[in-house]
């Protein structure tokens, strides 16, 4: 036997591994609360997960194809969930997804709780839902409320006059007409209404031997929002997905939700017979007060799954005053500010009267901000490719929570699709000469991957052919190089998980006070109580911003660049004196 003690038999000895132990846990106690991170989680943690979250818009089409058919698909989705996660984004929202005869790609939806053959199956959304869920990713469904495909069962007992379905839709009998009204049982509409895709509202049903009301394509009739049964059947479509395990919607053309019961009246002072002006008039045919109740309605349904559901909502153009009804009524309405009242000649001062006037009177009510989406053309394409970096970084730093249209983190710009290339219908209603003021496809083009056959969307012949400047703009590239967009976008990300931009107040440093020229500079300041201050500095005017004094707007005159979007710094000492930028550029810098 070994002469060698046991380890530790004595009482002493046990002491002092006790001591030594209480010593490590209260170390590591210590480093544990200190740590940043962790802190930070901490009172991030409090917050709904939509308050923290980017929201990416995926268009399912053109995300990601796995079964080479050309058209992007669940599984394509669910591949790239490690991409999403590893960019930073908390929230995808995926374009409509169900069962559709696609004249509209999925916005006529023929049948709400089934997935259209074309994106895969029911299987394939909830294996996307569950893995999603573990990669710490929301999910959130378009919600196409406003009206079905003509293809739909309801539209088809609506139309043979059913009579549970006969007023799920809108129908008129018309006008009697005195000539030229052979096709449609001698009537014409009942009144001047305009779809925004062109032409009258009103399309005849030889088979109903009526007119039905569409705000949309013919081929996506408006369901009668006034009918209970309708609205039923929409909280249950809701309940469908809540069920499966979806953490919100985004609910399509609520503006367009109803319309004047009195359809012998005309709108007044159209500007055309044919376009449709959003700028015009449209009292009868949008923003009727009705809604409001259906999305309280909505909101209960929601609330019934939990308290952090989201519902976003779509409606352009709106006043304060609707926007505030919106949110009273248990949404959040989609802030287009950026996309509506920006165009390339506003300068830095434009835009921050633009957001400035977005954020007021919202009071305690959450702000939102979106740059991009399936219907607009791409960043690049409205304001210029030097500014992307620019755009994301105010994007990600403003208050509330920004949405991000797929490959924007890149850089992604439109593609030119000939007349006969043109899938949208919305185009294809016009001419060649008009169309592309019409078509969506130049922004719908395939995510650009890799350099590698049709930029590694799909082997087989994609439903839009991809931009030809694949090669040069890809993920793959801009993960391998040192700096790019996707690297500012990942860096934005990160940073914005920071407490001092997850509250709702920003704060604009005044550039002409300081001598400088506020057509060019935008800067504002992010901070809360006992956070970091962060100063957000960015071009946008067309001129060099020379040595621009910043230190007063930042109550300092040092500061550390820690996101640079273009410029020459480095991640380095700043002095915030003197401060230069040309257009596109952009820095946070940490204000100390
Ligand atoms: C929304 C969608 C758009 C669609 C329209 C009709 O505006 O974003 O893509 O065409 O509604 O559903
Ligand atoms: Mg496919």
């Amino acid at each position: 036997m070994s002469s060698k003690k046991k380890f530790c038999e004595t009482q002493k000895c046990l002491f002092v591994i006790l001591v030594a132990v209480a010593a490590a846990i209260a170390a590591i106690c210590v480093v544990t609360l200190t740590d940043e991170n962790l802190r930070e989680k901490r009172s991030l943690e409090s917050l709904p997960w939509w308050k923290t979250s980017i929201v990416y818009q995926i268009y399912p089409r053109s995300f990601q194809d796995s079964d080479n058919d050309g058209t992007g698909d669940l599984r394509g989705i669910k591949e790239r969930l490690g991409y999403l996660s590893d960019l930073g984004v908390g929230a995808v929202w995926l374009s409509p997804i169900f069962l559709s005869p696609m004249r509209d790609f999925g916005y006529d939806v023929r049948n709400y709780t089934d997935v259209d053959p074309l994106f895969g199956n029911m299987a394939d959304f909830e294996n996307l839902i569950s893995e999603a869920k573990d990669k710490n990713l929301r999910v959130i469904l378009d919600f196409v409320p406003n009206h079905t495909s003509n293809e739909s069962e309801w539209f088809y007992w609506s139309e043979r006059g059913h009579k549970k379905y006969k007023d799920y839709y809108v129908w008129s009998s018309g006008i009697e007409c005195a000539a030229g009204c052979d096709d449609t049982g001698g009537r014409r509409p009942p009144n001047n209404w305009l779809s925004v895709f062109g032409g009258s509202a009103w399309k005849w049903s030889g088979i109903r031997q009526k007119f039905y009301y569409h705000a949309f394509l013919d081929s996506q009739p408006d369901l009668n929002l006034r009918n209970k049964n309708v609205q039923t059947e929409l909280q249950d479509v809701l309940e469908f997905w809540l069920q499966k395990g979806v953490d919100g919607f985004r609910a399509d053309a609520l503006k367009f939700m109803f319309e004047s019961p009195n359809v012998t009246e005309d709108e007044t002072g159209l500007t055309d017979t044919f376009t449709w002006i959003e700028a015009d008039n449209h009292n009868l045919t949008t923003n009727l007060p009705e809604v409001y109740n259906i999305l309280k309605g909505w909101r209960a349904v929601l609330n019934k799954y939990g308290k952090d559901k989201f519902l976003i909502a779509e409606s352009y153009g709106i006043s304060h005053e609707i926007r505030d009804k919106y949110y009273e009524s248990g949404s959040i309405p989609f802030n287009f500010a950026l996309i509506q009242y920006l165009n390339k000649s506003c300068t830095a001062l434009c835009m921050r009267d633009v957001i400035r006037d977005s954020l007021g009177g919202l009071n305690s009510n959450w702000p939102n901000f979106v740059l991009g989406n399936h219907d607009n053309s791409r960043v690049s394409n409205r304001f210029g490719p030097e500014t992307i970096d620019a755009f994301n970084m105010l994007l990600l730093t403003l208050p509330g929570t920004p949405t991000s249209y797929y490959g924007e983190e890149i850089g992604m710009r439109d593609t030119f699709y000939t007349y006969n290339e043109t899938k949208d219908t919305a185009g294809l209603n016009y001419n060649e000469t008009q169309y592309m003021e019409h078509s969506r496809d130049p922004e719908r083009s395939p995510m650009q991957w890799d350099d590698g056959l049709n930029a590694g969307f799909s082997n087989g012949t994609p439903w839009l052919h991809v931009n030809h400047n694949y090669q040069l703009i890809n993920v793959k590239a801009q993960k391998l190089a040192d700096r790019s967009h996707l690297k500012v976008y990942q860096q934005l990300a990160k940073l914005r998980q920071d407490p001092a931009f997850t509250h709702n107040s920003v704060q604009f440093v005044n550039i002409s006070d300081v001598g400088g020229n506020d057509k060019t500079i935008l800067a504002y300041i992010r901070a809360q109580k006992n956070s970091d201050k962060y100063l957000v500095v960015m071009n946008f005017g067309h001129q060099y911003a020379n040595n621009v004094d910043l230190s007063k707007g930042a109550g300092s005159e040092n500061g550390m660049v820690v996101v640079n979007a273009m410029s020459a710094y480095q991640k380095e000492m700043i002095d915030l004196k003197s401060v230069t930028l040309s257009r596109g550029q952009g820095l946070v810098i940490k204000v100390m």
